[in-house]
């Protein structure tokens, strides 16, 4: 049941840390700090290149995926949305590997991807909720999320659970192809190990999100915007947000906006933007100057270290804790995906069953 919670999602949102602290401690010993794989369907230090395929949220997290896998193995990696994957006919050479993600392991798009790659000689690596499910059972390998039955449609703590073996699979594939050393691992093993906690807090961060989401709520459009691995945050944001809200929002690389959608900003639409201190701050604040300087509301999540220069033009700031930048896609995800339920509550939309979709979708 939803226990005292309201919806399936909110008591899901909740479960965040405790998902997070389960999944981790499956493949990360917090004793020696070392990540711990099963056996891989394939060997990470011999392959040229990955495929990582999925829809929706899960494709997201594979983005962010895309994003570990290559800076810290230096693997060339492809991503792409499973239904679209097949229609470029990729080339794909013979013993080459793949990673699929879904909460399900029921997506239709994703088990005509799985038996295009096998076709044609990948060995793949199916990242999954559902133990049982199709994905898991034909694919060469399977890495359990530890994410428990997600009722809500929107996809909540699978995501999160996804982002958390993603990053433990990404120091895997460093270990393995001598991209990095003991004491890299150590150091991001550590910052892995106080997500948790540090996903505990924002909860707790609650009434805030739920004032920004009252702004949001009046908004007819919405841009979310991150660079880097805060990219497809940005686009968990907006695909969260027009989903169970039916607010119309588009994630987009904070460097894009110039190129294109600065064309939207007014004082209707409001920024999100996910800003944490680290390498990309210089720069991703530089391009929210722009849209501030043209009438846009800035709201930005930051950290204690990022949040006066935000302050200085930004119409609201959230601080969030700070964390390793490795880690923060999986700590960001939390408040976008809160923001989102908060805005649906206050516009009275059915939470857990939106419109026209559902959890699983076994149609192409
Ligand atoms: C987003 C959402 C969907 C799913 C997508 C894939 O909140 O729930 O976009 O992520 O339909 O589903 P799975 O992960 O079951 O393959």
């Amino acid at each position: 049941g939803k226990g005292n919670y309201r919806h399936f999602m909110e008591k899901e949102l909740h479960e965040h840390p405790a998902v997070l602290g389960d999944t981790l401690r499956q493949y990360l010993d917090p004793k020696t700090l070392e990540v711990r794989l099963p056996r891989l369907p394939f060997d990470p230090a011999r392959i040229g290149r990955l495929t990582i395929s999925a829809c929706g949220s899960a494709f997201l997290a594979g983005m962010v995926g895309r994003y570990w896998i290559e800076q810290l193995a230096r693997l060339p990696v492809d991503a792409d949305v499973a239904s679209e994957f097949r229609y470029r006919n990729p080339p794909l050479a013979d013993g080459g590997a793949a990673i699929l993600i879904s909460q399900s392991g029921e997506t239709a798009d994703n088990m005509a991807a799985l038996r295009l790659l096998r076709e044609a000689g990948q060995r793949v690596l199916s990242v999954v909720n559902v133990p049982e499910s199709s994905m898991a059972r034909e694919s060469d390998g399977a890495l359990l999320t530890v994410a428990g039955p997600e009722i809500g449609v929107a996809s909540t703590k699978a995501f999160t659970a996804q982002l958390a073996v993603l990053a433990c699979l990404a120091i895997g594939f460093g270990r393995a192809r001598r991209e990095l050393s003991t004491l890299d691992e150590g150091r991001l093993a550590q910052t892995l190990l106080e997500v948790p906690s540090h996903a505990a807090a924002i909860l707790e961060q609650d009434a805030q999100i739920r004032e920004l989401a009252m702004e949001v709520a009046k908004a007819r459009d919405v841009l979310f915007l991150g660079r880097g691995a805060m990219y497809p945050i940005a686009l968990e944001g907006a695909l969260k947000l027009k989903e169970i809200s039916y607010i119309h929002a588009e994630g987009y690389a904070a460097g894009e906006m110039k190129h294109g959608p600065i064309a939207l900003i007014d004082s209707d639409v409001p920024v999100i933007a996910l800003c944490p201190s680290g390498p990309l701050f210089e720069k991703t604040a530089s391009n929210l100057q722009e849209a501030a300087a043209r009438g846009g509301r800035v709201m930005a999540f930051t950290d204690a270290e990022g949040e006066a220069a935000l302050r200085r033009f930004a119409e609201r700031v959230i601080v969030l804790p700070r964390i390793g930048e490795f880690a923060t896609p999986i700590l960001y995800a939390i408040p976008v995906q809160l923001l989102a339920y908060h805005v649906a509550v206050l516009k009275g939309t059915d939470v857990d069953q939106p419109r026209n979709l559902a959890k699983s979708v076994t149609v192409e």
